[in-house]
């Protein structure tokens, strides 16, 4: 068997795009597993960036064969734009190299309208969403309602059941919601279109993954969001409605639970987050600003898909202990050490205050966490430019103590560091 699984060990926005690409190499498929055009994996290779929704990130490895599975949910119209703008990079993408799951959910305009009449709702209690209709395409799926990809097969069925699915929502809009209903033809005529177009991509990757496995191949199953953000594991009610943590990679792919071998978490050399909820070690002021950039540069703390600011603040060891039980982390990959050179010194929050106790684990998971206050340690900072440096040898002896001190507080191998977002940037140990 040989499936590794990268996921995010936090809030999302780790910079799993940047691992992925480079494990991509060695693998011969390629998968999403879970979630939507929620995500937002920026890739760099030489002059293009590429900011991928759905498809998985290491489809820009031409000898990659690229899966979205079963756990996903897709919404037709942006994949096909996404579809269309790697193939102007030159990127070739066709049914034999990108294959969509049958049993995967679609997101339709109906989902988008339901996820901002719902945060409006919400008023002051709103999640903050990415308004992509995430929730209410998996509210669908739950309650067996909801539009597989198999659908698309046969166009009449289709129709029939998309004008069902709409006409639900626009009696929700009217009745919950006091919000104008959506035109239903216009819809079921852009759905065709998009139906005509995918179908030659449906098929059951259940099956092809399996087959790759028992043919040796190596699968690379690529998390999307992170495990603070799961529906069961994370910062509820602040979370996606899907599994992104690493058990969601079997069922959203449909393979077996002794499939994986490797479980790479990937860790922001910080904590960031968007959206709201609890966030025991944020910063403000002018060490955030220096920490989330100034919104000039590609990698600077600005969401991917919604452009929202990043919240930002201290690497949390608590939150990423849990991290690694939670997915069985194997190993860490910590991205953007660079971005700390020039701090006299840095923090990590390694237990909290509850009252009058402290603890170095979450007596109720993360839900709780806005009872807690961040309990820190404090290394030295580093002056010297990392974004050139390739080595461990080579970082500088109190970048090295960095990392060290999270590899013993949270008792795993730290095996891949990036200093930068080219693909070049990076030391393996
Ligand atoms: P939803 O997934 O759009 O329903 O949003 C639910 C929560 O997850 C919000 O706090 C979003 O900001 C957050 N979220 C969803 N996808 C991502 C992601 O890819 N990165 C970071 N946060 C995300």
């Amino acid at each position: 068997m040989s499936l590794d699984i990268v996921v995010g060990a936090q809030w999302g926005d780790e910079g799993k795009g940047r691992i992925v690409d480079l494990l991509a190499e060695e693998a011969d498929v390629v998968a999403r597993y879970s979630g939507g055009d929620n995500a937002g994996h920026t890739v760099t290779v030489g002059e293009n960036t590429f900011k991928l929704h759905l498809l998985p990130s290491g489809i820009v490895h031409p000898h990659t064969i690229g899966l979205l599975g079963n756990g996903m949910v897709i919404n037709p119209a942006t994949l096909l734009d996404e579809i269309a703008m790697v193939r102007q990079a030159g990127i070739e993408i066709n049914p034999q190299r990108v294959k969509i799951s049958h049993a995967a959910h679609l997101i339709t305009p109906g989902h988008l309208a339901l996820d901002a009449a719902r945060e409006e709702a919400r008023g002051a209690g709103k999640i903050g969403t990415t308004r992509r209709g995430i929730g209410p395409a998996y509210t669908s799926k739950v309650n067996r309602s909801g539009l597989r990809l198999e659908r698309m097969l046969t166009s009449k069925g289709f129709q029939d059941a998309l004008s069902v699915h709409l006409k639900d929502v626009n009696h929700q809009l009217d009745r919950l919601y006091n919000s104008p209903p959506l035109a239903e033809d216009e819809i079921l005529a852009a759905y065709s279109g998009y139906a005509e177009a995918l179908r030659p991509y449906i098929t059951e990757t259940g099956e092809f993954a399996a087959r790759s496995l028992l043919e040796g191949k190596r699968i690379l199953a690529e998390g999307a969001q992170g495990t603070l953000l799961d529906l069961d594991h994370g910062t509820y009610p602040f979370v996606t409605s899907s599994t992104p943590t690493a058990p969601g990679a079997l069922v959203g792919l449909g393979l077996g639970i002794g499939s994986a071998d490797r479980v790479i978490g990937v860790v922001k050399a910080f904590q960031t987050r968007v959206g709201e909820g609890p966030f025991p070690t944020e910063l403000s002021g002018d060490l955030a600003s220096r920490l989330r950039g100034t919104g000039e540069n590609e990698w600077d703390e600005f969401g991917t898909t919604t452009g929202r600011p990043r919240r930002v603040g201290w690497l949390d060891v608590v939150l990423l202990r849990y991290a690694a039980r939670i997915n069985g982390i194997t190993e860490l990959a910590l991205t953007k050490l660079d971005i700390l050179s020039g701090l006299e010194s840095i923090s990590l929050g390694t237990a909290y205050q509850v009252g009058t106790s402290s603890t170095k684990t979450l007596p109720l998971g993360p839900a709780n966490l806005d009872e807690m206050t961040a309990v820190y340690e404090t290394v030295p900072g580093w002056p010297e430019d990392l974004t050139g440096i390739r080595t461990w040898e080579d970082l500088p002896q109190q970048a090295r103590v960095y990392v060290a001190a999270i590899e013993s507080l949270v008792g795993l191998p730290v095996r891949t560091i990036s200093v930068g977002p080219e693909r070049s940037q990076v030391i393996q140990r």
